[in-house]
């Protein structure tokens, strides 16, 4: 891919995501070219990082958001400019993209990025096979939630912990407004093997129509959720590509593993 690649085509129905593996080493020449894109605060931010391994992360980061969203666009990848809202989600300012969104996340080995047109998305991923801290389930998830979570045999109950924390996280993302929202006030309901439902509580005003979910597993290790703002009922097409950004990339085949409203054929 390079900053001409050509300008790709998202329709509104259609959420482009965008992976990025972490290498375990990172190649010079790929640094410099992705350190010449960043904007003065970003290599500023790069810096304050303490390991090594995060000051990567956060390149890479960096460079695959600004390349990919030049897919959607006329800017060149360093002339992307982002302004937080108050909770710290980040929106494109430029104003030939006001209509771009893009939602990002990052675990482990893992950078993944979200694209829609018109649509509010949230994205999480998370490495499962971290230890799930079980423990927390009381303070992070629902009444409802957590019961059911310990109403599950125990070998069950680390994979389900993580399904319900990426969705929780996507929802928030989403929202763009991060742990602002209480985490208590909706109740995520798991219904068979592929099916996924919110339940919003008094505390959040919000109605579930909304929302469409989707849960991939983009590699073994990571688990991913979307939620993305569901303007017309049309199910969503996920198109995911791997990208090592501005030196390769090619569509994957994803399987959506649980889908809201219903999941797709
Ligand atoms: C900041 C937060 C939005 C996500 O944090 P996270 O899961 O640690 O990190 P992720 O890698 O998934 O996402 C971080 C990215 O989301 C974006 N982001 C930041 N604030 C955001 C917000 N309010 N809304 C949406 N996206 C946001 C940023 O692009 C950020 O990446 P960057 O800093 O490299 O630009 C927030 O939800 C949080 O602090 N979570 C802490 C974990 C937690 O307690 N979760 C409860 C789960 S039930």
């Amino acid at each position: 891919m390079t900053s001409s690649a050509p300008i790709l085509d998202l329709p509104e129905h259609e959420v482009h995501l965008w992976f990025a593996p972490v290498p375990a080493s990172f190649d010079p020449s790929h640094v410099a070219a992705w350190d010449a894109l960043l904007a003065p605060h970003e290599r500023e931010r790069q810096q304050r990082f303490h390991f090594e391994k995060d000051r990567r992360r956060h390149l890479l980061t960096r460079a695959l958001a600004r390349t990919t969203l030049s897919r959607y666009a006329p800017i060149d990848p360093a002339d992307w400019t982002f302004a937080p809202n108050a909770h710290g989600r980040p929106a494109i300012t430029n104003a030939l993209a006001t209509d771009l969104h893009f939602n990002l996340t990052h675990s482990g080995s893992l950078v993944a990025l979200a694209v829609t047109v018109g649509r509010e998305i949230g994205i999480d991923t998370e490495d499962t096979g971290r230890h799930a801290p079980l423990e927390v389930a009381d303070r992070y998830f629902s009444a409802d939630e957590a019961t059911a979570l310990r109403q599950l045999p125990a070998a069950n109950q680390a994979a389900r912990f993580w399904e319900l924390w990426t969705f929780k996280e996507s929802y928030i993302k989403a929202r763009g407004l991060g742990l602002a929202l209480p985490l208590d006030g909706f109740s995520f309901r798991f219904d068979g093997e592929r099916h996924i439902d919110i339940a919003f509580g008094p505390a959040i005003d919000d109605d579930p129509a909304r929302w469409q979910f989707r849960q991939l597993r983009p590699n073994p290790q990571h688990l991913l959720a979307l939620c993305v703002e569901d303007r017309s009922g049309v199910p969503l097409d996920i198109v995911c590509r791997e990208a090592r950004p501005l030196f390769g990339e090619h569509v994957v085949d994803i399987a959506t593993l649980r889908a809201s409203p219903q999941p797709p054929a």
